[in-house]
């Protein structure tokens, strides 16, 4: 075993050769490339080096991986070698053990319980947070094939992954490529590749606002992702903005959109439900965030002209939600749910924010104008990207009307399904 290790002694020694652009002369053993002559310190060579294995191995090897790893990965191999968490510090075999399959089944991935034998209060910190929330529960998820998870879900969720040995979350999906590096995951392009798109529009939103733009044209001092959300390693509560849907405090409208499971609610736009108390709590923790830079006047009255605006939408979703109920009422949605696939986990009964299941054209309008559009509104309103708020309006009033022409040509049609409940 011993034999198959990086460093033997005669490469040690080149080790402590200057550097050059030359060519890096041949190694001993045949299936592994030059050795990485950038990647160590040079550390002070003993006189008998060439007979003897270094007193301090300086890559940290005990189970013989690296040295097949690095004919297999090099890219790998050279970041973990540079990275604090890697080289000479923590083997490979400290994260991902010994057993390949147990590898394999993983796909590679670390457990954070791995994590956390040598971070222990950065685990802890990120278990606070939605970050280790699963999806698995979800019946929209659990309805759907392997390979469709995989390809969608699961490459953003993963950050909630469950693994065999319990532990849940993934430090990876912040801290990657074998590089671990801290500067790296403040970057707000960590972020990116799950907070885009759709539903969850925060990196456009950042990156249009003047702090997005400060940040792109150099103010070293402006806030990128990290700075309002992770505080000591670990999520910022959040108040009326926060979750795909928002949430809402007891008694508004967006409380009443909760969907309790029955008669047309719309169970697929769970909104939280905060108490007073607990809304000032969070909001107060954000704001303190913001007097870094700004008044807390400036900042509490541009958070509650975001209040504003999120409450504007669901003002429009309740309207919308009623159109739609309505029609169900009267039996002229167009198929009815009777009369479509089940909705996972929901079978027949009317779920309002679903898309799949060939629902009628105007709930296919009303998902667009409940998760995409008003998701721009009220994401684009915490983040300060006017462009959003503002754009997102207009489509959602554009939706809305198409949905009261779509509920007057349903009436016009007077041919009324019965309703069979
Ligand atoms: C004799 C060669 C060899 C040795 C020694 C070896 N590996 Fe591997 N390892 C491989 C090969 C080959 C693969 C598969 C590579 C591929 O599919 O491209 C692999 C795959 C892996 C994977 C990826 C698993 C996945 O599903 O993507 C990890 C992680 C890994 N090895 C870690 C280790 C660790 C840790 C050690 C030391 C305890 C080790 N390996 C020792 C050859 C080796
Ligand atoms: C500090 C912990 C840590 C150390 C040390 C470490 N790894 Fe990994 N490795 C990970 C994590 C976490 C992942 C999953 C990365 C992801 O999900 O993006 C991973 C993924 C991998 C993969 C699969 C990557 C892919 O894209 O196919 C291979 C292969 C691998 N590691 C090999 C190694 C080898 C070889 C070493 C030692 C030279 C090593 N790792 C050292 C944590 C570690
Ligand atoms: C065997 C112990 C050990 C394990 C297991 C381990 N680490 Fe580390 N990690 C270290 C050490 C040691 C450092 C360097 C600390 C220092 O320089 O202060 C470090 C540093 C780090 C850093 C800071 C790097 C920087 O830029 O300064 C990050 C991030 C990190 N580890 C993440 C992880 C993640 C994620 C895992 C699991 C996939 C992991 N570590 C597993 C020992 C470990
Ligand atoms: C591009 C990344 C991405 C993809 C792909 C993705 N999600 Fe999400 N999902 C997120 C983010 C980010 C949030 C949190 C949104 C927020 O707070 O704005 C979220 C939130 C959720 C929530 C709400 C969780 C809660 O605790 O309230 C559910 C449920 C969910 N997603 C299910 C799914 C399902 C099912 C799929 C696949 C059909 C999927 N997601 C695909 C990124 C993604
Ligand atoms: C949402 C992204 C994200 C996730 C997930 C994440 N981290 Fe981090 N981590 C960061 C950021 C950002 C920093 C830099 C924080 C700073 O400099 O204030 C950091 C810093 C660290 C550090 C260096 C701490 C220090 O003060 O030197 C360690 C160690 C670390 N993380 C470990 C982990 C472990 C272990 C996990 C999984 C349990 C994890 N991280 C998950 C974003 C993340
Ligand atoms: C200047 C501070 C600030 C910056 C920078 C910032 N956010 Fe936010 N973020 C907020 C505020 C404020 C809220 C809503 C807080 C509340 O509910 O009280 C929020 C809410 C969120 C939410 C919950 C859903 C939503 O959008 O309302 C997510 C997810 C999020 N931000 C991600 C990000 C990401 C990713 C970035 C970087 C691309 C980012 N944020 C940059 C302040 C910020
Ligand atoms: C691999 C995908 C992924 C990455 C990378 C990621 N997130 Fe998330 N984030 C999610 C998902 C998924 C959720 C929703 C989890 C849930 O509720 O089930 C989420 C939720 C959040 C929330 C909402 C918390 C709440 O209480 O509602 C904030 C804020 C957030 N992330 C900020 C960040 C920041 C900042 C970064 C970068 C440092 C980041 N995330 C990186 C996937 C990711
Ligand atoms: C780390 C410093 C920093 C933090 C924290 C910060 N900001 Fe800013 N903010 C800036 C900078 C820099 C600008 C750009 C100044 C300019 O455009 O002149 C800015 C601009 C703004 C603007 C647009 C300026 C205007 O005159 O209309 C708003 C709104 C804003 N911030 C709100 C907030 C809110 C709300 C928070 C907390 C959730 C926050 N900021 C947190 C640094 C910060």
């Amino acid at each position: 075993m011993r034999s198959t290790l990086t460093l033997t002694p005669l490469m040690w020694g080149l080790l402590s050769l200057p550097l050059s652009d030359q060519p890096a002369p041949p190694t001993p053993i045949p299936v592994e490339p030059a050795p990485p002559l950038i990647l160590v310190e040079p550390t002070p060579t003993s006189p008998r080096a060439v007979d003897e294995a270094p007193q301090e191995a300086p890559l940290s090897d005990k189970a013989g991986c690296v040295a097949c790893h690095r004919a297999h990965h090099p890219q790998i191999v050279e970041a973990w070698a540079k990275a604090r968490c890697g080289g000479a510090r923590v083997g490979c075999e400290d994260c991902h053990g010994v057993d390949h399959d147990q590898m394999f089944r993983q796909e590679g991935r670390v457990s954070p319980k791995v994590c956390a034998r040598c971070h222990p209060q950065q685990a802890a910190q990120i278990a606070e947070g939605a970050h280790t929330h699963s999806i698995h529960d979800d019946p929209q998820y659990q309805a759907l094939s392997p390979s469709e998870r995989a390809a969608t879900c699961d490459a953003c969720h993963r950050i909630g992954r469950v693994f065999e040995d319990g532990g849940q979350g993934d430090c990876a999906a912040c801290h990657a490529d074998h590089a671990f590096s801290k500067a790296r995951a403040r970057r707000p392009e960590a972020c990116l590749t799950c907070h885009t798109g759709a539903e969850h529009p925060e990196f456009e939103a950042w990156t249009a606002s003047r702090h997005g733009v400060a940040y792109q044209t150099g103010d070293a001092h402006a806030p990128g992702c990290v700075a309002c959300h992770l505080k000591d390693h670990r999520l910022v509560p959040l108040s009326l903005g926060g979750g795909l849907f928002g949430a809402a405090l007891a008694g508004e409208i967006g409380a009443q959109l909760k969907g309790a499971g029955s008669r047309g609610r719309p169970l697929a736009l769970q909104q939280g439900t905060l108490t007073r108390a607990d809304f000032e709590a969070r909001r107060a923790e954000m704001v303190a965030i913001c007097r870094d830079c700004h008044s807390a006047r400036f900042a509490k009255r541009h958070l509650q002209e975001a209040d504003a605006a999120k409450r504007r939408t669901d003002e429009i979703i309740a309207e919308a939600a009623q159109l739609i109920w309505a029609l169900h009422e009267e039996g002229r949605l167009d198929p009815m749910p009777a009369d479509r696939p089940p909705v996972p986990g929901h079978g027949h009964a009317l779920v309002m924010g679903a898309v799949r299941g060939g629902v009628s054209r105007i709930e296919q309008l009303f998902f667009r104008l409940a998760r995409v559009e008003r998701a721009k509104v009220f994401k684009g309103a915490y983040h300060s990207a006017p462009h959003q708020t503002h754009g997102g309006l207009l489509e959602m009033e554009l939706s809305l009307g198409e949905m009261r022409q779509e509920a007057k040509r349903l009436r016009a049609q007077g041919n009324v399904i019965e309703l069979n409940e």
